[in-house]
């Protein structure tokens, strides 16, 4: 049997590229028929390996798993955005690669981001899910998170419902 080490690390510039593909395929995979296509196809576009390049040297807190020496999920994370919102932090994404899913990894990654989250001090947490992304929904469930906001993201002329996970 071939045992594969997982390793949470902070992300570094050289990343890069291999984060903007575990980007591509997971957003592909997660939002396909939820997003409208060509409203994904430009925010895919826009996210490449020079956009993550310049996101881990400003210091953007990004985590990534890796597995056997490879890249196959991460996650960002700093401020909560929404002052409506009493928690400190938030986990603005989390995502792995399509083929690593269902395996625990997305659990790790989100107790790393929670950790480091509090590390700087940051009390309570949020996490923005699209209501029609059921997996993300299930996962956050899961992990004891309270359904406490909703709103709203327009893509091309379609709103979609988000709805605000919380930690405290
Ligand atoms: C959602 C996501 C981050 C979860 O990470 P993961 O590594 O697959 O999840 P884990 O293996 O740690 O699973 C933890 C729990 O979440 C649930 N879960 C995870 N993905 C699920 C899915 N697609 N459908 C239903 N339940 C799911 C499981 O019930 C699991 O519970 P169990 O351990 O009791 O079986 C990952 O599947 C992913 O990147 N999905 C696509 C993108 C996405 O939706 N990201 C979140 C955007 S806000």
């Amino acid at each position: 049997m071939k045992t594969q080490t997982i390793d949470i690390r902070r992300a570094e510039p050289k990343d890069a590229a291999a984060i903007a593909d575990v980007h591509n395929a997971s957003w592909s995979g997660a939002y396909a028929g939820i997003i409208p296509h060509k409203a994904l196809t430009a925010m895919l576009a826009r996210r490449g390996p020079q956009w993550w390049s310049n996101a881990i040297r400003r210091a953007t807190s990004v985590l990534v798993a890796e597995m056997g020496g490879q890249i196959v999920g991460y996650a960002t994370f700093g401020r909560n955005r929404v002052r409506e919102l009493a928690q400190q932090g938030e986990i603005y994404e989390l995502y792995i690669a399509p083929e690593y899913q269902g395996v625990g990894l997305g659990s790790r990654l989100f107790a790393a981001a929670r950790d480091a989250l509090g590390r700087h001090g940051l009390e309570g947490l949020v996490v923005w899910a699209l209501e029609d992304n059921g997996g993300a929904v299930t996962f956050y469930e899961g992990l004891g998170g309270r359904d406490v906001a909703e709103g709203v993201e327009v893509f091309d002329a379609k709103a979609l419902k988000k709805i605000a996970y919380t930690w405290n």
